[in-house]
């Protein structure tokens, strides 16, 4: 028997209808288009603004939008993922109730959190278990809902994040298709450039943090993105030569969208030229764990049966990594 391989065989997305341009941000903090645009290439971002309505709506959303394109009956799914940063609250599982929503009754469901990388490693993780034999059907989804820990107040967060979703089913393959190898990192030292301070364990939220504003991002958007640029090129030159990929062999880079200075770094040091990079970041801005699902939903059908694509990303903790996939379909 063939090795069995895991395969992305459906993409969907979602993202809120509620457009906030850098024109507008421009009346809330002391910035402006000029700035934005050429610092991080960002134009406009989607904010979920309905009142009640948290990370699950979107992801709902970008399932069914999977499951409508697939004509697949939710309760064929054995697992659902939700990678986010942003669940609907600390406890209880957002991707439960993903799953009970969609009609996933077969399915287990978990979150799996690793800041800008949850997509990523929700890859790795989702991969697995096909891989192993145990799940036939994976639902790995990232979703944020940035606006809800951004201050709106402060220019050096509030230009970067939106709001968004995007959804992926996991299935085996025996072409050789689908998941080819990851190299993924961490470092513990990162993670005061980029917090949430209160909230957690640490420090449980009370008057005096709200005030503070300490239940906002806060980052050190220097450092970050200096360690972001190094390390993003550095594990994809590393996973292009541990498979003997020259830029020529890559089809695509689906890297992560948070600075399209930091996209840009890492396309030179892979020697890739600017058509094989998908980009979508000045529609969206930094959408955390939704980026690299909604570029492979905004560019499925440009992505052939056969291409390389290299999946890399980088974000708090720090988490970062690569993951080199062949494309299973043509759409
Ligand atoms: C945040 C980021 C866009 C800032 O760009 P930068 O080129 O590093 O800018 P700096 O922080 O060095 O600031 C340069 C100047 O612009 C100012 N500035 C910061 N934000 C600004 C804004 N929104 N509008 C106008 N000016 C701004 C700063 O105050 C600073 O002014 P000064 O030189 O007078 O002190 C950039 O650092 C970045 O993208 N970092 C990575 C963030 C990231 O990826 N986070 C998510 C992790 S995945």
């Amino acid at each position: 028997m063939s090795k069995i391989t895991a395969a992305i065989t459906a993409v969907g997305a979602y993202v809120p209808e509620f457009v906030l341009s850098n024109k507008v941000l421009e009346t809330m903090v002391d910035t402006n288009d000029e700035w934005i645009t050429t610092r991080t290439g960002i134009k406009e971002r989607r904010i979920l603004k309905e009142e009640g309505k948290g990370t699950s709506y979107l992801a709902i959303k970008a399932a069914q939008n999977l499951l409508e394109k697939k004509q697949l009956d939710p309760k064929e799914i054995d697992l659902v993922i939700v990678a986010t940063a942003t669940p609907d609250m600390p406890v209880a599982s957002t991707a439960v109730y993903v799953a009970s929503q969609i009609g996933a009754t077969n399915a287990f469901a978990y979150d799996l959190q690793a800041a800008c990388s949850s997509f990523l490693y929700g890859l790795s993780t989702a991969t697995s278990y096909i891989e192993s034999g145990r799940y036939k059907k994976v639902l790995l989804i990232g979703a944020d809902k940035m606006s809800s820990i951004i201050d709106y107040t402060d220019r050096a967060t509030c230009i970067i994040f939106g709001d968004g979703a995007g959804a992926t089913l996991l299935e085996p393959n025996t072409e050789g298709l689908g998941f080819q190898d990851e190299f993924l990192r961490s470092d513990g030292a990162g993670r005061e450039f980029l917090k949430i301070e209160a909230g957690g364990s640490i420090l449980p939220p009370n008057e005096e943090t709200v005030k503070n504003k300490q239940h906002f991002v806060h980052q050190d958007g220097r450092t970050v993105f200096k360690f972001a640029v190094s390390n993003m090129a550095g594990v994809c030159e590393e996973i292009m030569k541990r498979n003997n990929l020259t830029h020529e062999d890559v089809s695509w880079l689906v890297p992560h969208q948070a600075n399209l200075r930091i996209i840009d770094a890492t396309a030179n040091r892979m020697g890739l030229e600017e058509a094989k990079v998908l980009k979508n970041i000045h529609r969206y801005g930094n959408t955390t764990s939704a980026t690299l699902p909604l570029l492979l939903s905004d560019f499925e059908g440009q992505l052939k049966k056969g291409d390389n694509l290299i999946f890399a990303a980088f974000g708090g903790g720090f988490t970062w990594g690569s993951i080199y996939l062949k494309w299973a379909y043509n759409s």
